[in-house]
């Protein structure tokens, strides 16, 4: 038994001891070590009442977090109604991405369309053509699903070298949500689609009339026509009131701003939106109708937005993993560039066609690093390294990047975007 006399000593020799082991166990800091007054003094949002519950009618974050917010790179487009902003990956936790913080694609700005005011028709190969209100298509039997939505150029600027200093830049046109809409087969059926209906023309009401060409059989898979995302009504740069959800597949295939799907009997390929999305390769073909979004992942933190700041010590590596092809099995991770490969740790919701939260932690000892994940999925799809996806590829693409990218890290804790052999 500890007599009280020497407890004083006892408790400040533990508290030495503690600071001694702090950073490789727990991170927390030694009473005494660090700024005390914010324990011992009353501070000022402990002593005067705060804004009522009538201050924010639609609530806000807090404004201590103005970092997370979607960023454009001004040089990438010249026009911001034609334009593309990126998702803050290093900002997120888990696997949602809040409505506010969902990557922007548009080529004609943002319809703004009163719901009362949007019809949706089928028309084309089917018996009979239909019209319907944003009422008439909640009337069908509604789908919760949470999918992420890949724009085929996500990554495009790295395929000749490491370029976008930051995840966000290099991997944040992507987003992951939980959506609620109906089935797009149930609205076909209630038209009925002719025999000889092969393919769908999915169409926006925005001024670029976004129009892509999309197999019969991905429309009666899982294809959802959506009106809500994260349990609220979709967000106008998302598509308000309706908007197309082609799982697993590119995100120019999502039609936003929905207003009609045409059926028809084979691709319209002469349509200049899917003339575009193809990958060129060295020898001048060029890969065409490749819809589905390959396996790949990206370690979110450390990484250039989001530095090692505490020093050595226990670190947490966290990033996202995907495939277009169903759920993500496996997520490796290396901190000497490919070297050695760890097994991460998946932790929430593993879904197909969703976004994984992985997990890796380590004890930094202060050198450098050069951090790599690399996915495989269910269907044993493993994600290529840069090398091996240009020798397969060639370097003219845009589209479809899905190689393994490196964050070396610095002895003071930085991070940057490199390529290493
Ligand atoms: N739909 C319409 N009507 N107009 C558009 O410009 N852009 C497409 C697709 N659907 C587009 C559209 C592209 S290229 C992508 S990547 C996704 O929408 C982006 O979806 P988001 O804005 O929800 O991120
Ligand atoms: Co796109």
């Amino acid at each position: 038994m500890m007599k009280k006399d020497n407890f004083q000593q006892a408790r400040r020799r533990w508290l030495k001891r503690s600071v001694a082991i702090g950073g490789a166990a727990a991170s927390a800091s030694a009473l005494g070590a660090t700024s005390e007054s914010l324990i011992t003094e009353v501070q000022d949002w402990n002593r005067y009442l705060g804004d009522g519950v009538d201050a924010n009618p639609y609530g806000m974050p807090s404004k201590f977090e103005g970092e997370a917010i979607r960023r454009d790179v001004a040089w990438l487009t010249a026009d911001a109604k034609s334009s593309v902003n990126f998702t803050p990956l290093h900002k997120l936790e888990g696997i949602i991405t809040p409505n506010g913080l969902c990557f922007e694609r548009h080529h004609g700005g943002i319809a703004q369309i009163a719901p009362q005011d949007h019809r949706f028709m089928i028309n084309g190969l089917v018996d009979t053509p239909l019209v319907f209100t944003m009422e008439d298509l909640k009337r069908f039997p509604r789908h919760n699903q949470v999918y992420f939505l890949e724009c085929a150029a996500n990554s495009g600027m790295e395929w000749r070298g490491a370029q976008l200093n930051g995840c966000q830049f290099t991997h944040g046109m992507v987003h992951n949500v939980m959506y609620t809409g109906v089935m797009l087969k149930d609205i076909l059926a209630e038209a009925g689609v002719k025999t000889n209906g092969k393919w769908l023309l999915p169409e926006g009401a925005d001024p670029s009339h976004m129009t892509r060409s999309i197999p019969i059989e991905k429309a009666m898979d899982d294809c959802l026509v959506v009106f809500a995302m994260n349990g609220e009504a979709l967000r106008p740069e998302q598509g308000y009131p309706l908007r197309l959800v082609v799982p697993g597949w590119e995100g120019n295939m999502w039609v936003k701003w929905l207003r009609r799907i045409e059926v028809g009997d084979q691709p319209w390929h002469h349509r200049e939106e899917t003339s575009k999305y193809t990958d060129l390769l060295a020898d001048g073909r060029a890969r065409r109708f490749t819809w589905t979004m390959d396996v790949k992942s990206v370690i979110t933190n450390p990484s250039p937005q989001a530095p090692i700041n505490h020093g050595r010590g226990r670190t947490v590596l966290s990033g996202l993993a995907w495939s277009g092809h169903g759920r993500v099995e496996r997520v490796d991770v290396s901190i000497d560039g490919g070297r050695n490969w760890h097994t991460a740790r998946i932790d929430g919701p593993s879904l197909s066609k969703s976004v994984h939260r992985f997990y890796y932690e380590f004890d930094w000892d202060g050198r450098e690093l050069f951090l790599q994940s690399r996915a495989i999925d269910e269907k044993r799809h493993i994600q290529p390294t840069k090398q091996a996806l240009r020798a397969a590829r060639g370097e003219n693409s845009i589209y479809h990047n899905n190689a393994i990218q490196t964050w070396y890290i610095n002895t003071d804790g930085s991070a940057e975007n490199v390529e290493i052999s």
